[in-house]
């Protein structure tokens, strides 16, 4: 263990020496595409009620202002992008920043509160993933407008695409609608979010990407919010959830496995967040955080989104003591945790 964390430890200092050196990212590009795991601002511009534009989101941020990320600080993709060697974010492709040689760094299509399920996001009025695909094919037809066809065809091959979705599926639409509990297991579920999935990756091959991430489920049941709502008086991560996640995991591992054979010249790579963000919250002290149970906003059991705000009575101090910066979200200091840990099964991504 301790050599394998010096590794990744000379690893991604290689990783940094290497692209100061060049002065250049590691990759031409970087794609994002999913729910509020990754959306960069998406919602802002989007009628929903899903969205994190306002105070407290964003604190810890540059300027300190709030930008539509559900955390105080960088969502765990920010750090991946820095780790790639950019020094700007991809921009949020419904933003006014998404325009001219900005978008040759790539772009960000997710948005919060869609998912894997077309009829999630359609519950929130946001981006569903089919329509971000959308999205990125006139994303390309502007790019050979501003950089010209070869340019887009090295930027789309050589990119890394960011595939972060399935939280939402469950959490803002399964548990809570009659519609889907009452007439699927979660384990018939998952199979129908799974074969959306695969979907999408066959689409987003088609479109010429080549390098895709995608993570997984982080443990559902210890959410705060789910512990809160459907926890019974417990205060611990409830089985049940965190069983449905391991299962869609094991699922999505397997349907990769199969895709990546499928598929020639992809690499397909799956990112864990379920176990490191599992071990943060079952042993907080040891990873230097003081509370994993509530979340840094408002009371921290129930506030996400609207109900974080300005005027959430209670919010914590100093966000990098808590795992989660508001019910659902983890805060930057979990998401710093959690992009160190993609750095060593992101290698076959980057070479
Ligand atoms: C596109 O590629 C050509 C060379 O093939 C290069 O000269 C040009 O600067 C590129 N355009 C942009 C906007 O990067
Ligand atoms: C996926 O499955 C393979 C083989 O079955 C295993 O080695 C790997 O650790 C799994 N990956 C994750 C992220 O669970
Ligand atoms: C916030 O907490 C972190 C982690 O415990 C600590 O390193 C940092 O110094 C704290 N910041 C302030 C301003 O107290």
């Amino acid at each position: 263990m301790g050599s394998l964390c010096s590794f990744l430890a000379s690893f991604s200092l290689l990783i940094m020496v290497l692209s100061l050196a060049h002065g250049q990212p590691l990759v031409p590009a970087l794609f994002l595409f999913g729910d509020s795991v990754v959306d960069a601002g998406n919602n802002n511009n989007v009628k929903t009620i899903i969205k994190a534009n306002f105070p407290p989101y964003g604190r810890d941020f540059s300027n300190h202002k709030p930008t539509g990320r559900f955390c105080n600080g960088k969502l765990a993709s920010d750090f991946t992008a820095e780790n790639l060697g950019f020094t700007s974010y991809p921009p949020a492709y419904l933003s006014k920043e998404a325009a001219g040689k900005n978008l040759l760094i790539g772009a960000n299509f997710a948005s919060a509160g869609s998912g894997y399920y077309d009829s999630t996001a359609k519950l929130y009025h946001t981006i569903s993933l089919n329509q971000q695909l959308e999205n990125y094919k006139e994303y390309q037809n502007k790019v050979v407008g501003i950089a010209g066809k070869a340019n887009l065809t090295s930027i789309i091959s050589g990119a890394v695409y960011l595939v972060s979705a399935g939280s939402s599926d469950f959490v803002q639409n399964y548990y809570i609608n009659p519609l889907l509990y009452k007439v699927y297991t979660a384990n018939q579920f998952s199979d129908i979010l799974i074969q959306s999935y695969a979907k999408f990756i066959q689409n987003l091959y088609v479109l010429g990407a080549r390098k895709i991430g995608v993570t997984t489920l982080p443990p559902l049941g210890c959410l705060p919010a789910a512990i809160t709502i459907f926890g019974a008086d417990s205060n611990e991560c409830l089985a049940k959830f965190n069983k449905d996640a391991v299962s869609f995991n094991n699922k999505l591992n397997a349907t990769s496995q199969s895709l990546q054979k499928q598929l020639s010249g992809l690499t397909l790579v799956i990112f864990d967040i379920y176990q490191p963000l599992y071990n943060l919250v079952t042993k907080p002290a040891e990873n230097g955080f003081f509370e994993a149970r509530k979340a840094c906003c408002g009371t921290g059991l129930v506030e996400t989104s609207i109900l974080c705000n300005a005027e959430s009575i209670g919010t914590c101090a100093n966000a990098s003591e808590y795992v989660f910066w508001d019910s659902v979200h983890p805060s930057e200091a979990a998401n710093k945790v959690l992009a160190d840990d993609l750095l060593s099964s992101g290698i076959s991504l980057i070479f």
